[in-house]
């Protein structure tokens, strides 16, 4: 059962998509312990017998088994908001799913390509609804984001070295493109004094990103989210760095989206938006 409301004020009811996964888990625990959200369902890409109490170890939703089939979920209990933390190989089908069921996407997977993010902000807009799509929960993330756009209108060298656990699909992460993204509203190109370049190992200076910023994917076990900004002029470095210890660090951006969505119309890219 979930802990109980404060005020007067609506249960919002959300539902998980991926939530036997690292995050998902995660997020359906703290959806348990928010007095403003209640869990509407849960939705895994593996079919299971086990309920979700069983699955958790603790008592959060008494009769509730996981669904495999989201479009199934979005019918029968018809969530105000729909969580994905999924695969990018399946994003943008259950977005659309999520979308077309009028229920509003809150989507941390990351991999959406800009045509898709332009489809369901269209989507969106046809249905009057809300949804977010947000490359990093966490607010330290945000924040680099933030001073590393700041810095690109000072220095024309910058390079972005993304390091994450061995089991990420996508690269390099959605977090390092927006960050070149917004980097480039600062700068044009980035790099363009370098000496020309042969490289004898291929990708050996990384991926040409937005303002041709370079853009490195580390991929180790042991690690989880980080980021880095290195920008040089001569004679100077300014290294900027982020580091999510714990996935833990990304619950309460993900909290805050789906309260916050619910008062949106169309799509809202990024968690800064909403800060
Ligand atoms: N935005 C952010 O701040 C942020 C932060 C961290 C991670 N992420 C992203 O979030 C996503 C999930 O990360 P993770 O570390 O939790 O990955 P994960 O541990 O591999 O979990 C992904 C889960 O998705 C499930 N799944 C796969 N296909 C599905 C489908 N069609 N329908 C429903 N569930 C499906 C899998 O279920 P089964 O195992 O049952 O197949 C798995 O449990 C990744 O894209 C990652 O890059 C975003």
């Amino acid at each position: 059962m979930n802990a109980p409301a404060s005020g007067n004020s609506p249960l919002i009811r959300v539902a998980v998509c991926g939530a036997k996964g690292k995050m998902g888990r995660e997020f359906v625990k703290t959806i348990w312990s928010d007095p403003e959200l209640a869990l509407a369902g849960v939705v895994t890409g593996t079919p299971t017998a086990e309920s979700v109490d069983e699955h958790f170890g603790v008592t959060l939703a008494p009769g509730m088994h996981f669904d495999t089939d989201l479009n199934e979920l979005l019918a029968r209990e018809k969530p105000d908001v729909c969580v994905d933390l999924t695969h990018p190989g399946v994003v943008f089908e259950n977005s659309m799913a999520i979308i077309e069921a009028n229920c509003r996407p809150v989507i941390g997977t990351t991999g959406l390509s800009a045509s898709q993010l332009a489809q369901l902000d269209k989507a969106l807009q046809g249905k009057q609804l809300g949804g977010m799509v947000v490359p990093n929960f966490a607010i330290g993330a945000v924040l680099l984001m933030k001073f590393a756009q700041e810095a690109a209108g000072y220095f024309d060298h910058a390079e972005i070295i993304e390091l994450h656990h061995n089991q990420k699909a996508d690269a390099p992460s959605g977090t390092a493109l927006k960050t070149a993204e917004l980097m480039a509203e600062r700068q044009a190109r980035f790099g363009g004094s370098n000496a020309p370049e042969k490289e004898s190992l291929p990708g050996a200076r990384g991926a040409k990103g937005p303002a041709d910023v370079r853009i490195h994917s580390v991929r180790l076990p042991g690690l989880i989210a980080h980021q880095e900004v290195i920008l040089g002029s001569p004679g100077q470095v300014l290294t900027l760095r982020h580091d999510s210890m714990d996935r833990a660090c990304f619950m309460p951006g993900i909290a805050l989206c789906v309260k916050k969505v619910m008062s949106l119309t169309g799509l809202t890219y990024g968690l800064e938006h909403i800060l």
